[in-house]
């Protein structure tokens, strides 16, 4: 059976060739015609929504520390984006069509707030979607779920007419924070990340407050039938990481309905040439 192309989702932006959770790395995610966007979001010690991955700053930023314990206005006088122009090129990067230079623009590589990237989504001429992961839940016990959810309200992104519609999917490894998006925001969307696959789940089944399974790119290549079994139960598949062409090629086949790349361009063109 041949499946429809999976949705290109920018994991933390075009990641692998601009800073991870950078403006330019989100900015050249859409230029490169990403259908959506990821990001993990953290809370700062004085409650502001930030896109950062890592519980501290110090593999992607000049600054050192944890981001809880650190404000808002200290956070942002870092740079987040000079360790990735000092990584070495890869070949693979060198045989790419030229991308152009990263810009040395501050805000291109300063910190970004959840709230930056709802701007950017709002402003952006395609209707791309937004995948939010939720890290930290359980030190904030819903306070981040909740922060969050009071942020789309204001965006007017939290009751979508459907979730087929929705802007905004919330995703999360909590069951908690996942269940919480659920009874607070009923008619957003939500993926139950995997980086296992419990018994429990094994058939394709997911609990009633989840609409999409999350399994990474591991799970699928141990077991590919999985994908089957959750759209015979009803539910979609978001896969992530997956950048290597047997990966893609595994996700086409099998019926990933998203698929997160840190290369968008290139997971694009290797879809539309298979
Ligand atoms: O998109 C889901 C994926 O990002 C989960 O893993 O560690 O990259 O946040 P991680
Ligand atoms: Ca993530």
């Amino acid at each position: 059976m041949r499946h429809v192309r999976p949705e290109i989702v920018a994991h933390r932006g075009a990641s692998q060739h601009r800073a991870e959770h950078t403006r330019a790395a989100y900015e050249l995610a859409l230029q490169q015609g990403a259908d959506g966007l990821e990001c993990d979001i953290r809370l700062t010690r004085d409650g502001h929504l930030v896109c950062v991955h890592d519980r501290k700053v110090d593999r992607t930023s000049t600054g050192r520390g944890v981001v809880s314990t650190l404000t808002l206005d200290r956070l942002s006088q870092l740079d987040f984006g000079r360790w990735h122009d000092e990584l070495p090129e890869s070949a693979d990067d060198l045989m790419q069509e030229p991308i152009g230079q990263p810009s040395a623009e501050e805000h291109e590589r300063g910190l970004l707030t959840l709230e930056d990237l709802l701007g950017l989504l709002k402003d952006s001429p395609r209707p791309v979607k937004l995948f939010i992961e939720t890290k930290h839940p359980v030190r904030y016990t819903g306070l981040v779920e909740a922060k969050m959810l009071a942020q789309l309200r204001r965006h007017g992104l939290n009751a979508p007419a459907s979730k087929e519609e929705s802007r905004v999917v919330v995703m999360s490894f909590s069951r908690m924070a996942v269940r919480r998006v659920r009874q607070h925001a009923p008619l957003l969307p939500t993926v139950l990340l995997l980086d296992r696959l419990p018994t429990s789940l094994r058939g394709g089944e997911l609990p009633d407050w989840a609409d999409i399974t999350g399994p990474g790119i591991h799970l699928l290549r141990e077991d590919p039938d999985y994908v089957a079994r959750c759209a015979e139960q009803g539910h979609g598949t978001y896969c992530w990481t997956v950048d290597e062409p047997a990966d893609i090629d595994l996700c086409q086949r099998t019926g990933v309905r998203y698929l997160a790349t840190n290369a968008p361009a290139r997971t694009r063109r290797h879809l539309e040439s298979g």
